[in-house]
């Protein structure tokens, strides 16, 4: 006999913003809440690829979709934008916090300047979106801000020196939001991608290759050679886990840090 599933992952009726959805791992979640019932705005910088993106989104009955712009480089500009998205959308259940990642290379090399940028990108813009979003979701007893981090959570990578510092920052503030929240019925956690195989991936390979005088397949091959799995991550798998955080069933996951790696991270 089979039994009918209690867990409850539909989303219908509730409301996302997507940050960094126009490709890759935004853009992945973005499907995947869309494929559970969510009416989603996905928010990057280029039209084009945004419109594209909306386009690919599954559409439930009752559901619509809608994109907002703006450049993560500039707070002012991502809240305004924000605002008026979430007058559209009536208030915004979901809130995915991401962007691009910042420059690779030493943190030696790294001017002071890269690290207010990258604060700035993944850090202000978080705690902005976040206290735009809260009245809402603490009127409605229910929110979900899920924050995608990166592995260097755990174990820090060498050569992303600026990325390790403050992906860090991220989730000391992911955990310490959580439990301001969490009696209102909102949860805070984030995933932490692996290699994953997007646009991002790439153009760090090259960045590597181009560094040691070698070939992208050789980078590959190397960071292969470090993933029990061995192979890339697909960002669907890591928009998977990025999706459940934001369903009705994972009401009592908060304040945790999930990897989604093929078992590459060397730490629990
Ligand atoms: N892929 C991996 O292996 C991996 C591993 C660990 C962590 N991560 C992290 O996970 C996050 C997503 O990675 P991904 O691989 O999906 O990256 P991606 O393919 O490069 O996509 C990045 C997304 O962010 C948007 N974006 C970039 N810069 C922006 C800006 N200044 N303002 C507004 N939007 C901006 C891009 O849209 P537009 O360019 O259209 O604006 C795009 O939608 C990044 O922070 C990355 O560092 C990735």
């Amino acid at each position: 006999m089979v039994l009918p599933c209690p867990m409850d992952t539909d989303l219908s009726g509730t409301t996302a913003l997507v940050c960094g959805a126009s490709q890759g791992i935004g853009l992945a979640t973005a499907v995947a809440l869309a494929g559970l019932g969510a009416h989603v705005t996905l928010f990057a910088r280029d039209r084009l690829r945004l419109e594209e993106a909306m386009a690919s989104l599954p559409l439930v009955p009752g559901a619509s979709h809608d994109l907002a712009l703006a450049d993560f480089a500039e707070p002012g500009g991502v809240l305004a934008a924000a605002s008026q998205a979430m007058e559209r959308a009536g208030g915004f259940d979901i809130l995915i916090n991401n962007t691009g990642g910042p420059p690779g290379g030493p943190i030696a090399d790294a001017p002071g300047d890269a690290f207010l940028e990258a604060m700035t990108a993944h850090l202000v813009n978080n705690q902005n979106l976040a206290q735009l979003v809260l009245p809402g979701m603490r009127a409605k007893g229910f929110g979900r801000i899920v924050n995608i981090l990166s592995t260097s959570v755990k174990c820090p990578i060498p050569g992303l020196g600026v990325s390790n510092t403050v992906r860090a920052a991220v989730a000391a503030w992911g955990k310490t939001l959580a439990g301001e929240v969490a009696a209102d019925g909102i949860t805070v956690n984030s995933v932490l991608p692996g290699f994953t195989d997007t646009a991002r991936l790439a153009s760090l390979f090259e960045g590597k290759a181009r560094k040691q005088g070698t070939d992208t397949g050789t980078v590959r091959n190397e960071a292969l050679a470090t993933i029990p799995m061995g192979r890339l991550g697909r960002a669907e798998e890591v928009a998977a886990a990025v999706a459940f955080y934001c369903t009705p069933a994972a009401s009592y996951i908060t304040g945790t840090v999930l990897a989604v790696d093929g078992g590459r991270t060397p730490a629990f």
